[in-house]
């Protein structure tokens, strides 16, 4: 026998350093439910690193294979679960979000700069780290909030008081 798919109890979305990881752990601690992250089982199905990825396959690739990760998690996993930062920018990947609790973990452009710098590891950032967060931004806060039934902001928050927010927002 088998029961309905599982339904994630919460999707995080939002930039890079916006706390996604730290704060869905948490979450999922303080619930008692399982935690996910789809850059974890992007790199765990791939055996590589997601900088790796983007330099060998490039940016479209790395797109197709979260949209599979996103399909593989929504569907099949019942607790708190992260996206990576630029998830939302695929529109499949936004369809497969329609009808879940999502949060958006929201972050100004300032914030977003000391908390990230000059990250090698995140190929996004890896050139001009102001500059690219602006402009990364702009492309995409319109989406975070169209795939969102909440938006928390994390600027000035602990971990602690952004999944109190989180939990009072849904
Ligand atoms: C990306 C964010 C990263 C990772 C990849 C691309 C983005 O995830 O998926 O480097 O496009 O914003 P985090 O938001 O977890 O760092």
């Amino acid at each position: 026998l088998t029961g309905p798919p599982a339904c994630p109890l919460v999707v995080l979305v939002g930039p890079m350093g916006s706390g996604k990881s730290t704060v869905g752990e948490l979450l999922a601690g303080r619930l008692g439910v399982p935690y996910r992250d789809t850059d974890a089982d992007i790199v765990a199905a791939e055996g590589r690193e997601i900088s790796e990825i983007f330099v060998s396959d490039g940016e479209d690739r790395f797109r197709e294979l979260e949209r599979a990760a996103v399909r593989a998690a929504v569907t099949g996993h019942g607790g708190v679960l992260s996206l990576g930062g630029g998830a939302i920018l695929d529109e499949s990947t936004r369809a497969l979000l329609s009808g879940l609790p999502v949060v958006y973990l929201s972050l100004e452009v300032d914030e977003a700069v000391r908390r990230t710098g000059l990250n090698q590891a995140r190929p996004l950032l890896a050139v001009n780290p102001r500059r690219q967060w602006r402009e990364l931004m702009d492309a995409r806060r319109h989406l975070y909030t169209e795939v969102a039934r909440a938006v928390v902001a994390t600027d000035e928050r602990t971990p602690d008081e952004v999944a109190d927010a989180i939990l009072d927002a849904l």
